[in-house]
């Protein structure tokens, strides 16, 4: 028997991160509805997700957008009211009406709307890991302040949050072992590098990701934003925090204990595992991901990532064509 019905306001709806959790959502009527649907500027796209779920309230945060979605809703017949402007992106995410917000936007976009939901003590879904990797410390605060339940659905951090203690504490927590697939350029040395494009750069092998988060797992960089984000969200320092190369993408990451013990998350590589684990936590429903078939796995390869320059291995520099690849997305 589900709980009471969740009211979510999706952050980002027009994104990766968005359709999954919408995916999720559908799923189960009985659990979830939706309160607010945002966008940057895809209108078209917005207004299609506003037919399907009819939300109380959309937002456009480019202004721009404002008069194509309230003549689109109007059009639509549907009630919702048609929002524009950052500001409103934080009246839906402290909207009591919405008990719960998914951070779904990407970038610094995100930052301030996140807080906001923090500070109004929401159950908040945190996909957008530059409100972590750029105000960890406020938002922390803000969390506890405002009594908020941040649950992560980055997956590595989902994994983390899966694996750790159940009460919270790192006792007995000697480190944690975030995985990185190594994306779509593992194993290229500079030379290859050179002619390489943004679509391929957005080719992931495993997981199909929005463009600013596919370069930079193309670069690794995100794996750098990720070790930041778990240091923030569990309390633990740099050097309890390690990184391993994982290609398959199927562990999505490891808590190593003092015992010996290594607990670990393992699934297939789609997101809606991790978002529908954070929008029933602490239960758990049907994600819509096929089960993991083991047999079938050759095999798990794990190596350490390269931690130092070689004339081999393609350390971004301001001339890097990965760092203009990053550029132009
Ligand atoms: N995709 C994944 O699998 C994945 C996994 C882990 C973590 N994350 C994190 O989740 C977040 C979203 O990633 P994504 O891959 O879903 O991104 P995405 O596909 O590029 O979608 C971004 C969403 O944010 C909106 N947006 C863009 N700029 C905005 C702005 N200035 N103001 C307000 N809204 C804005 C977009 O609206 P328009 O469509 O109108 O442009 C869209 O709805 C990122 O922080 C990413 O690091 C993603």
């Amino acid at each position: 028997m589900a709980g009471p019905l969740k009211t979510i306001a999706l952050l980002g709806a027009t994104g990766s991160i968005g359709g999954s959790t919408l995916d999720v959502v559908a799923r189960h009527p009985d659990r979830f509805r939706i309160g607010a649907l945002s966008a940057h500027g895809r209108v078209d796209e917005l207004l299609a997700l506003c037919a399907r779920f009819r939300p109380d309230a959309a937002v456009v945060a480019d202004p721009a957008g404002f008069t194509a979605l309230r003549d689109g809703l109007h059009a639509l017949g549907l009630p919702t009211r048609a929002l524009a402007g950052p500001q409103a992106l934080d009246e839906v995410a402290t909207d009591p009406a919405n008990d719960t917000v998914v951070a779904a936007i990407v970038g610094a976009a995100g930052v301030a709307s996140t807080l906001a939901a923090a500070r109004a003590g929401k159950r908040l879904l945190l996909a957008n890991k530059e409100s972590v990797v750029l105000a960890g410390e406020l938002l922390m605060q803000a969390a506890r302040a405002g009594g908020a339940t941040l649950l992560p659905v980055d997956s590595e951090h989902n994994a983390i949050f899966q694996c750790l203690p159940a009460d919270g504490g790192r006792g007995g927590v000697r480190r944690l072992l975030l995985t990185a697939s190594g994306g779509p350029f593992r194993g290229r040395t500079r030379a290859e590098l050179a002619g390489i494009t943004p679509d391929q750069a957005c080719a992931h092998p495993n997981w199909v990701m929005g463009r600013k988060i596919s370069v930079d797992s193309a670069t690794l960089m995100n794996k750098g934003l990720e070790v930041i984000e778990a240091q923030h969200l569990f309390s633990l320092p740099a050097d309890r925090i390690e990184v391993v190369v994982h290609p398959q993408s199927i562990v999505h990451s490891l808590v190593d204990y003092v015992d010996g013990s290594v607990l670990a998350q393992l699934g297939n590589p789609d997101m809606r595992t991790a978002l529908a684990y954070g929008l029933a936590w602490p239960e758990r429903i049907d994600s819509g991901v096929a089960p993991l078939d083991l047999a079938a796995l050759k095999h798990f390869d794990f190596e350490p990532p390269t931690s130092r320059p070689s004339p081999a291995w393609p350390w971004p520099t301001a001339r890097s064509p990965l760092v203009a690849v990053r550029r132009r997305c």
